[in-house]
């Protein structure tokens, strides 16, 4: 007979969005005293302490106050091959591909190189709060599984693909679709469902893929329950006409995967930057989800996302980092180059600070179809949580004396919390960095 836990309850003020703030008031739910109950690995109580407490005697109390809990964060874009080339800056996104981020993607087809930075990958991820992660694999078969044996091993949630390509690239990353297919199909059969982990099926964009290749993907998500879909979307001018050349039967880039049935709940498509109002008709009515890398859109010069008229569609949005063109894993960071850039965009939205966290946890949960298992501290839901807390010293920790309304608490944490505040990470309330 097993023994029921008694669970662990953490005390600290805590803050989550279990209600979508674009289109709800008081979506932010804080307790400044809060109680987080957690048992066998899933949210038992949240509220406040006191009251949980008086509830649960029996549980075991981890006093976390001088810090802040959130819940785990979610980084809807990123490459794992891409970690050594962060802060490659001054060019934008083909030369910088072509400069940058192609070579060392090449060089994981040394199996060895890739279980390294694999390592690391999944460490910055977990070490920078981020507890799940929709991840470009590479382009080699080996390394992709490194990185969902990595991910595995530290315990994160990671959704991930092999990058599948067969034109535009350097050869060293063309797969012949017929390739592509079997070794797609191999590593589905291997990780997805497996523990925390998903498979996404992994067109790098439009530019170098065949149409061949389209219907690989196609062929695969038919063929498989439950796979996600993750590509790229109208980044960058140069790309869009390329684009638009080489598929001259398309009126415009969605139209290219829409033609593959490529879109739909649990796809996500990076960037969006340069749309038109039929896109936005389209994935607001198919349910694809898009994620916006502001750091990676200013860095790449790629240009201001339009936020408000995707708002408006009713299009998911969510957030991701892409590293490597963006400029690392913080997805706290992320958020707050949302609204900086939402600042000088004309006809930007005024981000406020329970939009920052919706879009850096819950958003980043309903993009990839796991709303029911993450994204907040709604009862029942899996305890994936991050406790952050400044040093002492540092200009948040005096900053975090001042603030007097959650609003305010939260806003201070989104602009000046790095690395360096985040504490302790869970998943399922295991803990998976400290
Ligand atoms: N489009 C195709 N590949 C990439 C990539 O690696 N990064 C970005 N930002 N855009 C892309
Ligand atoms: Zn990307």
């Amino acid at each position: 007979m097993t023994v029921p836990e008694r669970g662990e309850l953490l005390r600290a003020p805590l803050f989550h969005t279990p209600r979508n703030p674009f289109l709800q008031d008081r979506a932010l739910e804080s307790h400044g005293d809060g109680g987080l109950l957690i048992r066998d690995g899933r949210i038992a109580a949240c509220g406040d302490f006191e009251a949980i407490r008086g509830a649960h005697p029996d549980a075991t109390t981890k006093d976390l106050r001088g810090g802040f809990l959130l819940p785990g964060l979610i980084d809807t874009h990123i490459h794992f091959p891409q970690l050594r080339v962060l802060g490659g800056l001054g060019r934008t996104l083909l030369d910088w591909l072509e400069e940058c981020a192609l070579p060392e993607e090449a060089r994981m087809a040394d199996q060895s190189y890739a279980r390294d930075i694999a390592r690391e990958f999944v460490h910055a991820l977990a070490s920078h709060g981020t507890t799940t992660a929709l991840v470009f694999g590479a382009h080699f078969a080996a390394a992709t599984a490194a990185l969902f044996e990595a991910g595995e091993s530290c315990g994160l949630r990671i959704v991930a693909g092999m990058v599948l390509s067969d034109r535009q690239l350097r050869s060293e990353l063309h797969q012949t679709p017929e390739a592509a297919y079997r070794e797609s199909s191999n590593l589905i059969r291997c990780f997805h469902g497996r523990g925390r982990l998903l498979y996404a099926v992994t067109p790098r964009f439009a530019l170098s893929t065949s149409e061949a290749m389209l219907e690989v993907c196609q062929t695969l998500q038919r063929e498989h329950e439950g796979l996600r879909f993750q590509t790229h979307l109208n980044e960058n001018p140069r790309e869009i006409a390329e684009v638009i050349r080489l598929f001259p039967w398309a009126p415009d880039y969605l139209a290219v995967y829409e033609r593959f049935g490529l879109g739909g709940r649990g796809a996500v498509m990076a960037h969006n930057v340069h749309t038109t109002a039929s896109e936005l008709e389209r994935l607001a009515v198919a349910g694809t989800a898009i994620a916006h890398c502001p750091c990676s859109n200013a860095a790449l010069g790629s240009g201001l996302f339009a936020l408000r008229p995707h708002v408006n569609a009713g299009v998911r949005i969510a957030l991701g980092t892409d590293v490597g063109g963006g400029t690392g894993f913080g997805m706290l960071k992320e958020a707050l180059q949302a609204y900086l850039l939402q600042r000088v965009a004309p006809d930007g939205a005024m981000l406020d600070a329970a939009q920052m966290l919706y879009l850096a946890t819950r958003a980043g949960a309903e993009a990839l179809g796991l709303e029911h298992e993450i994204g907040d501290f709604q009862v029942g839901k899996a305890a994936d949580v991050v406790y952050l807390k400044p040093p002492e010293g540092t200009p948040l920790a005096a900053v975090l004396e001042r603030t007097e309304t959650p609003e305010q608490t939260l806003a201070a944490i989104f602009t000046l919390a790095g690395a360096e505040s985040i504490r302790e990470v869970r998943v399922e309330g295991t803990i998976v960095y400290k």
